[in-house]
């Protein structure tokens, strides 16, 4: 029987393991980051991604295996992001799962990046089926129909720019830096978000779906046109920003419960850390009388818990898969 499951996760800069029991229970979560090493590049440069997972790999999964109190022959299985993420960073994590399958004869089973960023809520929540899933982070920004841990129904996606993207590519436009998330968040708290008004794309359609890249062209106009001068201005700014991708996040969102008449919603990825999101989402999910679930800051980032956990849901249901897999870039649906 599968109890115990080795997570391995190296899609975009984030070179992860764990060690997750019975899809909850989280022995080790071990994360090396790369920002420092791409912020002098203003964004994640793929080349110099896949050299430091190979550099990182081994040694985080030890340190991942040690905190966990085992040994590795313990491990009753591997689980590995296949993708969607950048190939040659996924190559790495596949192939080092792979390898590790292989050589323990223990059960492989690859999964799908955001699927995986949904199951970390499992780590510190009991969330009833069934529930929808927003899933914004630096490459995606989707809405999910969750019916059991391994079924997911996609209902929306952006159309263009990630939530995450919209962030960082403002980020750039307002000279803050990579990665930008965590600093417009900062800058907003002292901002007013009704200053300006930024366009709410998509907000009127009849759809699920998303979409950011206008938005960040409104704010390359409006700081051409409106040069600052002034720290209260970044501030306000940030804040207007920030509420626009925000409102249109929880507004589609709440669409998606009263169109399935759900009652549980899950926020999860690297923009679930914002806390203008978990304030507003907090807010009008209590209003709609809707459960709301977030798991903490480190487990909406990119880690391999989620996979570990997403891993031992699959296998419980037979899904293993064979090492012949391939890792996959982008997803079709
Ligand atoms: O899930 P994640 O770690 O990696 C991907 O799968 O993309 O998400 C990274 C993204 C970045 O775009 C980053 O700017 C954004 O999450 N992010 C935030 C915050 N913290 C991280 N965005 C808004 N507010 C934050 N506090
Ligand atoms: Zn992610």
């Amino acid at each position: 029987m599968i109890s115990t499951v080795l997570g391995i996760e190296s899609s975009c800069d984030e070179t992860a393991a764990s060690v997750v029991k019975e899809g909850k229970y989280m022995l080790s979560n071990v994360v090396s980051s790369q920002v420092a090493t791409h912020e002098k590049f203003g964004g994640v440069v793929p080349e110099i991604a896949s050299r430091k997972h190979i550099e990182s790999i081994i040694p985080v999964i030890e340190q991942a295996v040690s905190k966990a109190g085992c040994r590795l022959s313990e491990i009753d299985a591997i689980a590995v992001t296949q993708g969607p993420g950048l190939i040659g960073s996924l190559m790495v994590g596949l192939s080092v799962a792979k390898a590790l399958s292989f050589s323990l004869d223990k059960p492989f089973v690859g999964v799908n990046h955001i699927e995986a960023h949904t199951c970390a809520v499992h780590i510190e929540h009991q969330v009833p089926f069934p529930f929808i899933a927003l899933v914004v982070s630096g490459g995606h920004t989707s809405i999910y129909l969750v019916n059991d841990f391994t079924e997911y129904v996609l209902i929306g996606k952006t159309r263009d720019d990630a939530a995450g993207e919209a962030f960082d590519k403002a980020a750039r436009i307002l000279g803050l830096g990579y990665p930008g998330g965590a600093k417009i968040d900062t800058l907003a708290r002292k901002g007013n978000p009704e200053k300006i008004k930024f366009p709410r794309p998509f907000m009127d359609r009849e759809s699920f779906d998303f979409s950011y890249s206008g938005l960040k062209t409104s704010l390359l106009y409006y700081v051409k046109k409106n040069p600052i001068t002034s720290k209260q201005e970044m501030h306000d700014i940030c804040a207007s920003y920030q509420e626009a991708i925000v409102d249109t996040l929880v507004n589609k969102t709440v669409s998606a419960t009263k169109y399935y008449n759900i009652k549980n919603v899950v926020i999860c990825g690297g923009v679930a850390c914002n806390s203008r999101l978990r304030e507003v989402s907090k807010e009008i999910f209590k209003k709609e009388n809707i459960n709301l679930f977030i798991p903490s800051p480190q487990l909406c980032t990119d880690n391999a818990a989620m996979v570990a956990s997403l891993g031992y849901f699959r296998l419980k249901k037979g899904l293993e898969s064979s090492l012949d897999v391939e890792a996959f870039s982008t997803i079709s649906n």
